[in-house]
């Protein structure tokens, strides 16, 4: 079957032509109708499981998907053929990923019937976003605030939590790299910030002179930069990261509660992501849809920013 993926870490991503998987025991073996793209993926064939989790190579690459049940391995019961399904998939050994033809995954794992309101195309689109934008709000107690300072917006989680925050009575506060504007209010986004035009703290203090609420920093990747942040964050607010930026012990000396978010896939975000897209509450933002053969360009792009939305591949 075709694929995507790297021969060797850092290795350039590539089309290959790999044998279809089986399922074994407790696994089904889905039809992939499109892959999501995340960021996760190229740190993944970056290297970023190596020493965690086995390994193999090619590794092919990608953790979401939508598609169909093909068929159940021994055991496996949950589902039947043709189900629509969704999900997050981190094989073991790493390298059996979903920019392919077909994938496997344990029945047990993180797989859940796909939404019904949207195709597949588009529920592919938000496993790995929608998983965690909701344990987001919940791990930051989001709904306990007013506003809510996003930085790196407009991508996945950016989309997804812009839209739940709002719908959830908060004043959300965007900030892009671009003229989003009109986007992220369509989101739900009181206030979008091109951070390229105008100083974010000038922007901010503003509107907030005492600080927002909260922040979720998407893009920090260091204590100092989170830091610059979380300084637009009041007293007793706090400040959460996705890239493990956030140092708990200085932020606390400022008054603001550090954390640093892991996502931990689960059917129960599954089910309720599906719950969030099938009462109309959450759109997917699939905003590029591409064939397969066009992930390698598409990662490079989403390697150096500027990404709106969900990318999917289409194999
Ligand atoms: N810890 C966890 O469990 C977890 C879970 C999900 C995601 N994450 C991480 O959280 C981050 C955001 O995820 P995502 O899915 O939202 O990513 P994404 O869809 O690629 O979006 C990220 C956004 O950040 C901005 N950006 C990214 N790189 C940039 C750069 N080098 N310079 C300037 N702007 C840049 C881009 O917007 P602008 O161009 O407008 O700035 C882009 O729209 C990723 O690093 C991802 O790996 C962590």
């Amino acid at each position: 079957m075709r694929a995507v993926g790297v021969r060797e870490w850092k290795g350039r991503p590539e089309v290959l032509e790999v044998p279809r998987p089986e399922p074994g025991e407790g696994q089904v073996l889905v039809r992939v109708r499109a892959a999501g793209l995340n960021p996760l993926d190229w740190k993944i064939a970056d290297g970023l499981l190596e020493g965690a989790i086995p390994y193999a190579f090619p590794l092919v690459m990608g953790v979401d998907f939508a598609g169909a049940v093909e068929r159940s391995g021994p055991g496996a019961r949950r589902f039947t053929r043709g189900d629509g399904v969704y999900g997050q998939v981190i094989s073991d050994p790493v390298g059996a990923g979903t920019y392919a033809e077909f994938v496997v995954v344990d029945e047990a794992g993180s797989v859940a019937l796909a939404p019904s309101s949207v195709p597949l195309t588009v529920a592919a689109g938000a496993p790995t976003a929608g998983m965690t934008a909701l344990g987001i709000m919940d791990t930051a107690a989001l709904r306990e605030y007013e506003s809510l300072l996003i930085i790196g917006a407009a991508g996945g989680v950016g989309t997804f939590l812009t839209q739940l925050a709002a719908a959830h009575g908060l004043r959300v506060i965007a900030v892009t790299h671009g003229h989003d504007e009109r986007r992220m209010a369509a989101f739900g986004a009181a206030v979008t910030i091109d951070a390229r035009g105008r100083a974010l703290a000038d922007a901010v203090r503003e509107e907030y002179p005492e600080g927002v609420d909260a922040l979720v920093d998407l893009i920090a990747t260091d204590p100092a930069a989170l830091a610059a942040g979380a300084s637009l964050v009041r007293n007793g607010g706090v400040a959460l990261s996705t890239l493990g930026a956030a140092a708990p012990g200085e932020l606390s000396a400022g008054g603001v509660e550090g954390l640093n978010f892991q996502l931990t896939a689960s059917v129960a975000l599954l089910d309720q992501l599906g719950r969030e897209i099938d009462s109309g509450r959450l759109a997917v933002p699939v905003e590029t849809e591409v064939p397969l053969e066009q992930a390698p360009d598409a990662l490079a792009r989403n390697r150096v920013g500027g990404g709106r939305g969900k990318t999917v591949f289409l194999p």
